[in-house]
């Protein structure tokens, strides 16, 4: 088999994890304070993969541009791929053809996360060189995925979000194609929601007779495309971290597996882990409890944190309760007034979210 190539796709409209999509790329939304992108980026390094093209859309391209760079530090070569508009992951390969050529490669959503990285499929694709490789997972409520049907150890039929799933086996965002993928997206067409669907591009493959291996995913695999997955997703990679403190602490202690980062500042506080605490951060007369991520430069005071993911530069100050399940974006501030008249006062973005107790 030639010399496989990597295709990322980091495009996308991410109108579920507004607010913060209206200002940032979703894929760069910091698990375990490093952008979720990146860990597609290094699995694929991993993997022996050399050259990644990675879809970008106008909106978002830049700052993806420059959080990844040319790849050298993933020890890769990065080209970008502008999508005009989201129309789809087939879309997404279509737009991609010219880098890829006649090279086999592997498809990896942007926005997605695979436990264990993708080493071992490559290895299978490699060997068994079928016309494509997709991989499955079992999940509760297949009818939010696309679904697959086997026959005799292959695919036989794909559908997207079927009202009656026919199994409980689940695509997961990691696709191995060869180059007959390219004449199916060319010849399918757009579905009711207006997309090309990938789905019904390997159903095409696998109505002309090529060969769609199916491969059951073991470990955990992760879409963060919506806070709840991205809280999960933290929490799993949080799970994995090993001890490791580098800043200052003062009358301050952590317990269990929490990284503090050089340059963070710890005064009076506890840290219970599995938790980081980024570079530069300050943090004084705060409890920051499990599976918490806390981005560098953050300031928090008198407050309580737990299970919730802070990007960088966001203050959090004086908080009566605990505040759990919440993603802030960056620069974010959460305050304490103490004036009169006692009252609350925001100025929050569209499509943001309060909850207060
Ligand atoms: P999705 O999460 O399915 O789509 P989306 O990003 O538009 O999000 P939402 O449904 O919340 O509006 O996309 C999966 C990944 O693929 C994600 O990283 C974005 C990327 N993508 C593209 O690059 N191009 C596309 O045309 C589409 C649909 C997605």
């Amino acid at each position: 088999m030639r010399d496989l190539k990597g295709l990322i796709l980091s495009g996308g409209k991410g109108t579920r994890l507004r607010p913060i999509t209206h200002t940032s790329a979703k894929q760069l939304v910091p698990v375990a304070n490093k952008p979720v992108l990146f860990y597609g980026i290094e699995a694929m390094a991993e993997s022996g993969i050399a050259e990644i093209g990675i879809i970008v859309a106008p909106e978002t391209g830049n700052e993806i541009r420059e959080a990844v760079g040319d790849g050298a530090r993933f020890g890769v070569s990065i080209t970008y791929i502008d999508q005009a508009e989201p129309l789809g992951l087939a879309h997404a390969v279509l737009t991609a053809e010219p880098f890829l050529g006649d090279s086999p490669f592997v498809m990896y959503l942007g926005d997605n996360l695979l436990q264990g990285g993708i080493s071992d499929l490559v290895e299978a694709f490699r060997t068994s060189s079928p016309d494509a490789l997709i991989l499955l997972t079992p999940v509760p409520d297949p009818q939010n995925y696309g679904v697959a049907e086997l026959r005799d150890g292959a695919v036989q039929r794909l559908v997207e979000k079927p009202a009656k799933p026919a199994t409980d086996l689940a695509l997961v965002g990691v696709y191995m194609f060869t180059p007959p993928i390219h004449a199916a997206t060319r010849a399918i067409k757009p579905s009711e929601r207006g997309e090309l669907e990938i789905t019904d591009a390997i159903q095409y493959l696998v109505d002309q007779g090529k060969r769609v291996e199916p491969h059951i995913v073991r470990g955990w695999w992760k879409d963060t495309g919506r806070l709840d997955d991205m809280l999960e997703a933290n929490r799993l990679v949080l799970d994995t971290i090993t001890e490791r403190i580098e800043g200052e602490l003062i009358d301050s202690h952590t317990e269990g597996r929490v990284v503090i980062e050089a340059g963070a500042r710890l005064e009076r506080s506890t840290v219970r882990g599995p938790a980081i605490i980024g570079a530069g951060a300050d943090l004084v007369d705060c409890y920051i409890g499990p599976y918490s991520a806390v981005g560098d430069r953050c300031r928090i005071q008198n407050a309580e944190i737990e299970n919730s993911i802070l990007l960088a530069d966001s203050s959090v100050v004086g908080l009566e309760r605990r505040m759990q399940g919440s993603l802030l974006g960056k620069n974010v501030m959460i305050g304490r007034d103490d004036g009169q008249p006692r009252a609350y006062r925001f100025m929050i973005g569209d499509n943001s979210e309060v909850w207060i107790p």
